[in-house]
């Protein structure tokens, strides 16, 4: 298994690109299982997670073609209902294909994605509202069947936001008979993104981006170009990245106002941030200073950017609570920070206290998820010595050639 060697202690500068959203580009091209024909998508990154996805519509009987950036999927062929739990369990947002498959098929039988390291991460608001566009919902054998002759519009209240379970019934909404309402609906970008393409594909969407969401259900959808909108997580990593090195970089082709909670939070700890229509200066050029923050659904501070906040806090002036309200176990970084010398109490399951230090130390240490690869990979950054990070596969799930654009940013960093 691949490993990340980072030789800690040098500022990064220059520009970096940002690649398309991971979490744009999945429920986006689960949305092409709603098309009785071709559609397009640019932008795609290169990612684990887009390569898994694209073999489960390959293995429900879509005909895909993928080459750098660019995906072609043709829902035309689609023959097979089921997503099986090999697949399933490689990656839960396959629970996407869900809201898309019994819409335009009337039957769906998907594994039930399982828990992950940061949490149970139940699918209940996923079912609850296919129940209430009409849909008949049986668990067995760890398997989900959805069925209905055809969904029927219908008011949906969601008891807290959900981003995926949003984006599933807003695409199986787009397909039922009259109209629905989505309360209390998440109001990430990436939601944004969807209702954009959804509509460009013939469907009638308003008020995405909102906590109220109207879907008027249309026969079919059709063909359409789409582009992945820029990866606000990898914008806020590398933001955090140069805030803890002291560096100086541009991000380009990235969405300043997509990111606005994190930048709120890096003023507050002194980093220089000059953002302009699609590029955000940053440079870390005064002492850290210490900032409590707590996880919130968009537009609050993102729960995907909290471990990568907390490698900055820990080598802060001072002490800074950390509040993860979205998730119940998304510390498990913490364990390994603390192994790098880091001083950081966990108290009642879901609040940090992290006291900074003057310096972290370079360790072996091991990927858990996604996110906490990353808050591992800026502790291996600023930290003097010789950081190996293990189980660097949770990094390329969501970072496209991470150690390719750091080391152009002036890291010293290999993958072996
Ligand atoms: C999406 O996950 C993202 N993944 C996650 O990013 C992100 O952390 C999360 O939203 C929160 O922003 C994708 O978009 C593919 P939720 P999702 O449903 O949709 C609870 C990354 O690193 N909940 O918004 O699964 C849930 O347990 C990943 O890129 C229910 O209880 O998250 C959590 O506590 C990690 N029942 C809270 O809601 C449900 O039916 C928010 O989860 C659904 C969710």
């Amino acid at each position: 298994m691949d490993k990340l060697k980072i030789i800690g202690g040098k500022r990064l500068h220059g520009e970096v690109n940002i690649s398309g959203a991971k979490n744009a580009a999945l429920p986006l091209i689960a949305a092409s299982i709603l098309v009785n024909g071709k559609t397009y998508f640019t932008n795609v990154p290169d990612l684990m997670d887009i390569t898994s996805i694209r073999l489960l519509l390959e293995d429900l009987g879509a005909t895909c073609k993928a080459s750098k950036g660019y995906l072609e999927v043709d829902g035309s062929s689609i023959k097979k209902i089921e997503a099986e739990y090999d697949l399933v369990r490689k990656m839960r947002a396959s629970i996407l294909v869900l809201g898309p498959l019994v819409a335009r098929f009337g039957h769906a039988k998907v594994s039930m994605p399982g828990g992950c390291a940061i949490g149970a991460r139940p699918v209940n608001m996923h079912l609850s509202g296919l129940e209430a566009l009409g849909a008949s919902i049986s668990i067995e054998h760890g398997y989900i069947e959805a069925k209905a002759d055809r969904l029927i519009g219908n008011e949906i209240y969601f008891d807290m936001p959900t981003v995926t379970g949003t984006e599933n019934l807003m695409m199986a909404a787009a397909l039922a008979k009259g109209s629905s309402v989505l309360r209390n609906a998440a109001k990430e970008p990436e939601i944004v993104a969807l209702a954009d393409a959804l509509n460009k594909m013939g469907a009638k969407i308003n008020g995405a981006g909102t906590a109220i969401i109207t879907v008027e259900g249309v026969k079919n959808l059709s063909s359409a170009d789409i582009k992945i909108i820029p990866d606000r997580i990898e914008t806020g990593t590398f933001m955090v990245a140069v805030a803890a090195t002291g560096g100086d970089v541009l991000i380009k082709g990235c969405e300043p106002d997509h990111i606005g909670g994190l930048i709120n939070k890096l003023k507050a700890a002194d980093t220089t941030i000059i953002p302009s229509t699609d590029s955000i200066r940053i440079i870390g050029n005064k002492p850290i200073k210490n900032v409590d923050i707590k996880t919130l659904p968009y537009p609050g501070f993102p729960t995907d950017m909290q471990a990568q906040f907390m490698t900055l806090m820990a080598i802060a002036n001072g002490n800074s609570m950390i509040h993860e309200s979205i998730f119940e176990n998304r510390f498990v970084h913490a364990n390994e920070l603390l192994r790098m010398g880091a001083d950081i109490s966990i108290s009642s399951g879901n609040i940090a206290m992290v006291r900074g230090v003057k310096k972290l130390q370079a360790a072996q240490v091991m990927a858990s998820d996604l996110r906490a690869s990353a808050s591992l990979v800026i502790a291996g950054l600023v930290a003097e010595g010789t950081t190996v990070i293990s189980r660097v596969y949770h990094m390329d799930r969501g970072y496209e050639a991470i150690e390719k654009k750091l080391s152009l940013l002036g890291a010293d960093i290999e993958r072996i």
